[in-house]
């Protein structure tokens, strides 16, 4: 049953993919209840992350489906040996403060097994590790974004908040960003970001800072004298209360409406905000955004194809509403 529906989902997918120069994409996401779990693709590599279910109730019975499981992809998809990645991907709990979650688990590293490889993506090239982490390095559903903003990019200065693996950064500078700043609070994912860019043909520079810092403080602080951006990505954690941050701890969902507004000052007259977030419990409401500013939600338009509805990350621009209404002025005709 899993076997056949990744198999025809590959072959559904693989044409698109080798078009639009994409090694990596989502294969499956607990279409079938008996198996809830998700299969992603890197070039001949899988990822799967298997979540508990319930009626495993004994670990025989959780062995076996796993075994169920590894047999499956591996005949759905053909695969060799020590070519599949499997990790264990806890349901998500309702989040209370210092409950076990994003701060202190996700983007901890959990294995030395050191499964690097690079995949190409619309153009660029990005290393992943299918192997150490929960995450392997490379979010796949917000290819869409990404490119989107390498468009818009041209000439412009971008601020990468919440950075990971600086996979924006390096779409803004193959779009011809002039200033990218890129900043995250692990330096394990700083390093990486470095790598990234330097994989792409770029390096850090005065004009491309990369900075491990606690975003939430750090935009709170304010910008040095006329350090202002034209285009922003934030794409925070649901929840982090990592030790390194100042304040216990940040959620989005209750946090948001603070962080958008600490953003004003960094903002230049015609900027855009890349606003997402992967909470289902965020009620955005346009009322709670800084005085002047509107939001066009951008979640419909941000969808990577192989990802479906109820997948992936919500989004939104946020403009001042002067911006968007520039944007419908037709331009006057040039003498
Ligand atoms: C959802 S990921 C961002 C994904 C990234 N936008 C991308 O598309 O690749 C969240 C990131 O936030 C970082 N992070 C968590 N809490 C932070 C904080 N207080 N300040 C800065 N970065 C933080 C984590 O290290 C992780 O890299």
């Amino acid at each position: 049953m899993l076997g056949n529906r990744l198999r025809k989902r590959h072959d559904q997918l693989r044409k698109w993919a080798a078009r639009a120069g994409v090694e990596a994409f989502r294969l499956y996401e607990r279409d079938i209840p008996e198996f809830p779990l998700v299969v992603d693709w890197y070039a001949g590599d899988v990822v799967a992350w298997l979540q508990p279910r319930t009626r495993d109730d004994t670990s025989e019975k959780a062995a076996e489906h796993r075994a169920r499981c590894v047999q499956e992809i591996r005949e759905g998809l053909e695969l060799e040996k020590g070519r599949l990645f499997l990790k264990t991907r806890r349901r998500q709990r309702h989040r209370r403060e210092g409950a076990e979650d994003e701060g202190s688990g996700q983007y901890e590293r959990t294995g030395e097994a050191n499964a690097v490889r690079v995949i190409g993506e619309q153009g660029l090239k990005f290393e992943v590790n299918l192997s150490d982490y929960l995450d392997t390095g490379l979010f796949l559903d917000h290819r869409v974004t990404r490119d989107l903003v390498r468009q818009r990019a041209q000439g412009k200065r971008v601020l990468n908040l919440f950075a990971y693996t600086g996979s924006f950064t390096c779409y803004a500078l193959a779009g011809g960003a002039v200033a990218t700043t890129t900043v995250d609070l692990s330096n394990t994912y700083q390093a990486w970001t470095e790598r990234n860019i330097r994989l792409n043909g770029f390096e850090p520079s005065r004009d491309h800072r990369l900075i491990a810092a606690d975003c939430v403080e750090w935009i709170a602080r304010g910008p040095r004298k006329r350090e202002q951006y034209d285009i922003v990505v934030c794409d925070p954690p649901t929840f982090s209360n990592s030790k390194r941050m100042a304040a216990d701890s940040f959620s989005i969902d209750r946090d948001w409406p603070q962080l958008l507004a600490n953003l004003v000052p960094w903002l230049s007259e015609d900027a855009t905000v890349w606003f997402s977030t992967n909470s289902r419990g965020l009620e955005f409401d346009a009322a709670r955004l800084p005085a002047g500013y509107a939001a066009r939600d951008m979640t419909e338009r941000t969808r990577a194809l192989d990802f479906t509805e109820a997948e992936g990350h919500r989004a939104w621009l946020v403009a001042r509403q002067a911006t968007f209404d520039s944007w419908k002025k037709p331009r006057e005709p040039t003498a």
